[in-house]
């Protein structure tokens, strides 16, 4: 079994004190879990801060985004090589509320799916539908509809590496967590549609579960064959919350 994924998006919170405290937490309590690959995920701002203290740990840092362009004249944007001379590996590409909010198109999420994967980051390609969407039966369209512009622009090679997000909207931020059935049902869905293209690609691909993982739900979620993982939003802001998701991770791995 390959190492879960435990991963935090701090999104838009947190302040130069706060941050401090709950990096120093999450670091201390993380340091026994050598079964769990644990990635955080900062403000642009905070990047600086958070990759200094995280040297010589096997925490990794990501980005919530980046730009799809790798220099020049695009005010307010960074790029994959910013990123990486601050030690990020890991990118956040096509989160739902860069999509909803930033009206990022499948298309740009593709472009910086390629920007991040040619710079040597590991994307994380987030899909996943809104309820209107579930309850209009078109899960798995709008998922595949958003992975194949990915494919057809990046190829299947460039998944090598990558990691998708199954985020489905409706249970973002709202404490309505897909049923451990109902993710794993899209997430099977994902690796086989990976699969049309390579299929042993498809069976490697991590693939985590994003929307309200908190740790009392964690150990069910993982237990599904095809959740590899969780990217955590809220949770990820209360460090004994975080840590007890990494906690479930570990036993999960452990097999215990
Ligand atoms: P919540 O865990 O707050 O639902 O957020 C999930 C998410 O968007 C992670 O990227």
């Amino acid at each position: 079994m390959q190492r879960p994924i435990v991963a935090g998006n701090w999104k838009m919170n947190g302040n130069l004190g706060s941050i401090a405290t709950l990096v120093d937490a999450i670091e201390a309590g993380t340091g026994g879990l050598d079964r769990v690959r644990v990635v955080l995920f900062p403000p642009f701002v905070y990047l600086p801060q958070v990759s200094h203290r995280l040297k010589g740990t096997a925490i990794s840092l990501g980005a919530q985004t980046l730009s799809e362009h790798t220099a020049g004249a695009f005010t307010g944007e960074v790029s994959a090589s910013m990123l990486l001379d601050f030690d990020c590996s890991y990118v956040l590409v096509g989160h739902s509320e860069r999509r909803n909010l930033s009206r990022e198109s499948d298309l740009l999420v593709a472009r910086k799916f390629v920007a991040a994967r040619d710079a040597g980051l590991t994307p994380v390609l987030c899909v996943g539908e809104s309820l209107q969407e579930r309850e209009q039966g078109a899960t798995e369209a709008v998922v595949a509809r958003q992975l194949r512009v990915v494919l057809d622009l990046a190829g299947v090679q460039r998944f090598e590496g990558a990691v998708v997000a199954y985020e489905p909207v409706w249970a973002i931020g709202t404490g309505m967590t897909a049923t451990p059935e109902q993710a794993q049902e899209v997430h099977a869905f994902i690796r086989r549609t990976l699969a049309e293209d390579n299929a042993g690609l498809a069976t490697s691909l991590p693939i985590l579960y994003g929307g309200s993982v908190r740790a009392a739900n964690a150990a069910e979620l993982l237990a599904m064959p095809d959740i590899d993982g969780g990217l955590v939003g809220g949770a990820s802001l209360d460090a004994s919350e975080f840590l007890g998701i990494a906690a479930a991770a570990q036993r999960h791995s452990e097999g215990t």
